[in-house]
Protein backbone atom coordinates (compact mmCIF):
# COMPACT_ATOMS: atom_id res chain seq x y z
CA UNK A 1 0.00 0.00 0.00
CA UNK A 2 0.97 3.28 -1.05
CA UNK A 3 -0.03 6.00 0.91
CA UNK A 4 0.64 9.75 0.46
CA UNK A 5 0.77 12.93 2.64
CA UNK A 6 -2.90 13.91 1.44
CA UNK A 7 -4.30 10.81 2.09
CA UNK A 8 -3.21 10.42 5.38
CA UNK A 9 -4.11 13.81 6.04
CA UNK A 10 -7.60 13.26 4.50
CA UNK A 11 -8.10 10.08 6.82
CA UNK A 12 -7.35 12.48 9.93
CA UNK A 13 -9.33 15.49 9.17
CA UNK A 14 -12.12 13.00 8.89
CA UNK A 15 -11.60 11.37 12.27
CA UNK A 16 -11.59 14.63 13.77
CA UNK A 17 -14.74 15.34 12.34
CA UNK A 18 -15.86 11.95 13.81
CA UNK A 19 -14.78 13.46 17.24
CA UNK A 20 -16.34 16.78 16.86
CA UNK A 21 -19.71 15.31 15.98
CA UNK A 22 -19.56 12.63 18.98
CA UNK A 23 -18.50 15.73 21.38
CA UNK A 24 -21.66 17.49 19.81
CA UNK A 25 -23.58 14.02 20.66
CA UNK A 26 -22.48 14.38 24.56
CA UNK A 27 -23.50 17.86 24.81
CA UNK A 28 -26.75 17.36 23.38
CA UNK A 29 -27.98 14.07 25.25
CA UNK A 30 -29.50 13.77 28.38
CA UNK A 31 -29.06 10.51 30.88
CA UNK A 32 -28.36 7.46 29.85
CA UNK A 33 -27.70 8.56 26.28
CA UNK A 34 -24.98 11.23 27.91
CA UNK A 35 -23.06 8.46 29.23
CA UNK A 36 -23.21 6.19 26.37
CA UNK A 37 -22.08 9.16 24.28
CA UNK A 38 -19.21 9.68 27.06
CA UNK A 39 -17.81 6.45 26.41
CA UNK A 40 -17.54 6.75 22.69
CA UNK A 41 -15.69 9.26 23.35
CA UNK A 42 -13.25 8.03 25.27
CA UNK A 43 -12.82 5.15 23.12
CA UNK A 44 -12.54 6.60 20.06
CA UNK A 45 -10.27 9.55 20.78
CA UNK A 46 -8.22 7.01 23.23
CA UNK A 47 -7.64 4.82 20.23
CA UNK A 48 -7.10 8.10 17.83
CA UNK A 49 -4.81 9.63 20.36
CA UNK A 50 -2.64 6.22 20.34
CA UNK A 51 -2.39 5.71 16.98
CA UNK A 52 -1.17 9.96 16.22
CA UNK A 53 1.08 9.48 19.51
CA UNK A 54 3.08 6.48 17.88
CA UNK A 55 3.22 6.84 14.29
CA UNK A 56 3.03 10.15 14.01
CA UNK A 57 4.38 12.32 16.43
CA UNK A 58 6.73 10.24 17.44
CA UNK A 59 8.20 9.65 13.63
CA UNK A 60 7.46 12.95 13.27
CA UNK A 61 9.84 13.76 16.12
CA UNK A 62 12.89 12.46 14.71
CA UNK A 63 13.04 13.54 10.93
CA UNK A 64 12.65 17.41 11.41
CA UNK A 65 14.84 19.25 14.04
CA UNK A 66 13.43 22.43 13.22
CA UNK A 67 9.92 21.51 13.34
CA UNK A 68 10.43 19.90 16.97
CA UNK A 69 8.69 22.67 18.80
CA UNK A 70 5.51 21.49 16.70
CA UNK A 71 5.32 18.27 17.46
CA UNK A 72 6.43 18.92 21.10
CA UNK A 73 3.25 21.17 21.70
CA UNK A 74 0.93 18.65 20.30
CA UNK A 75 1.99 16.02 22.49
CA UNK A 76 1.47 18.24 25.43
CA UNK A 77 -1.91 19.08 24.04
CA UNK A 78 -2.54 15.15 24.06
CA UNK A 79 -1.48 14.69 28.02
CA UNK A 80 -3.20 17.70 28.88
CA UNK A 81 -6.76 16.19 27.35
CA UNK A 82 -5.72 12.80 29.05
CA UNK A 83 -5.43 14.62 31.79
CA UNK A 84 -8.97 15.79 31.41
CA UNK A 85 -10.74 12.87 30.22
CA UNK A 86 -9.56 10.92 33.50
CA UNK A 87 -11.20 14.20 35.46
CA UNK A 88 -14.25 13.52 33.51
CA UNK A 89 -14.37 10.42 34.25
CA UNK A 90 -14.81 10.92 38.05
CA UNK A 91 -17.95 12.97 37.50
CA UNK A 92 -21.27 12.03 36.92
CA UNK A 93 -22.33 12.90 32.74
CA UNK A 94 -25.19 14.66 34.70
CA UNK A 95 -23.57 16.53 37.02
CA UNK A 96 -22.84 20.38 36.45
CA UNK A 97 -19.19 19.91 37.21
CA UNK A 98 -18.68 17.30 34.46
CA UNK A 99 -20.53 20.06 31.97
CA UNK A 100 -18.06 22.82 33.20
CA UNK A 101 -15.12 20.72 32.13
CA UNK A 102 -16.20 19.02 29.85
CA UNK A 103 -17.12 22.62 27.91
CA UNK A 104 -13.33 23.36 28.73
CA UNK A 105 -12.25 19.85 27.57
CA UNK A 106 -13.95 20.00 24.18
CA UNK A 107 -12.29 23.76 23.66
CA UNK A 108 -8.85 22.01 24.12
CA UNK A 109 -9.61 19.16 21.87
CA UNK A 110 -10.68 21.61 19.21
CA UNK A 111 -8.07 23.83 19.53
CA UNK A 112 -5.55 20.64 19.30
CA UNK A 113 -6.91 19.23 16.54
CA UNK A 114 -6.78 22.24 14.43
CA UNK A 115 -3.29 22.56 15.07
CA UNK A 116 -2.35 18.75 14.29
CA UNK A 117 -4.35 19.69 11.07
CA UNK A 118 -3.08 23.11 10.20
CA UNK A 119 0.70 23.18 11.78
CA UNK A 120 1.67 19.66 12.60
CA UNK A 121 0.14 17.99 9.42
CA UNK A 122 1.63 21.15 6.72
CA UNK A 123 4.93 21.38 8.23
CA UNK A 124 5.79 17.70 10.14
CA UNK A 125 4.13 15.24 8.02
CA UNK A 126 5.55 15.71 4.58
CA UNK A 127 8.95 14.65 6.17
CA UNK A 128 7.45 10.97 6.99
CA UNK A 129 8.81 8.43 5.21
CA UNK A 130 6.84 6.67 2.61
CA UNK A 131 6.81 3.07 5.16
CA UNK A 132 6.06 5.82 7.68
CA UNK A 133 2.98 7.57 5.90
CA UNK A 134 1.98 3.28 5.49
CA UNK A 135 2.19 2.79 9.11
CA UNK A 136 0.45 5.79 10.08
CA UNK A 137 -2.42 4.52 7.78
CA UNK A 138 -2.62 1.61 9.07
CA UNK A 139 -2.99 2.54 12.68
CA UNK A 140 -5.25 5.21 11.76
CA UNK A 141 -7.40 2.54 9.67
CA UNK A 142 -8.37 0.66 12.94
CA UNK A 143 -9.44 3.36 15.03
CA UNK A 144 -13.09 3.16 14.33
CA UNK A 145 -13.17 -0.69 14.45
CA UNK A 146 -11.32 -0.01 17.80
CA UNK A 147 -14.18 1.99 18.84
CA UNK A 148 -16.68 -0.60 18.43
CA UNK A 149 -15.29 -2.98 20.88
CA UNK A 150 -17.83 -3.09 24.16
CA UNK A 151 -16.50 -3.35 27.10
CA UNK A 152 -18.41 -1.96 30.47
CA UNK A 153 -16.27 0.93 32.34
CA UNK A 154 -13.05 0.71 30.09
CA UNK A 155 -11.16 3.67 30.92
CA UNK A 156 -9.82 6.33 28.48
CA UNK A 157 -6.41 4.74 30.03
CA UNK A 158 -7.99 1.22 29.61
CA UNK A 159 -8.21 2.17 25.80
CA UNK A 160 -5.32 3.96 25.10
CA UNK A 161 -3.60 0.45 26.64
CA UNK A 162 -6.15 -1.81 24.20
CA UNK A 163 -5.46 0.27 20.92
CA UNK A 164 -1.40 0.30 21.49
CA UNK A 165 -1.65 -3.88 22.37
CA UNK A 166 -3.27 -3.51 18.51
CA UNK A 167 -1.79 -1.80 16.48
CA UNK A 168 1.17 -3.82 17.69
CA UNK A 169 -0.49 -7.16 17.28
CA UNK A 170 -0.98 -8.55 21.15
CA UNK A 171 -4.52 -8.62 20.17
CA UNK A 172 -6.70 -8.84 17.35
CA UNK A 173 -9.58 -6.12 17.25
CA UNK A 174 -13.00 -7.26 18.75
CA UNK A 175 -11.49 -10.15 21.01
CA UNK A 176 -11.24 -9.38 24.59
FE1 LIG B 1 -3.92 14.34 18.60
FE1 LIG C 1 -5.85 14.11 15.96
Amino acid sequence: MRVSHEQLNTELVHQHRHVEAIMLGVENAQGALRHEAFDQLRQYLAAHEAAEQEFLHEPARGELDEHRGIVESRVQEEDDIAEMMRGLERLSPESVEFTALFKETTERIRTHMQAEEHQEMAAVARALQPDQLEAAMTALEQVAALSEDAIEDASFDDWLDRARDTFHGRRQVGTR
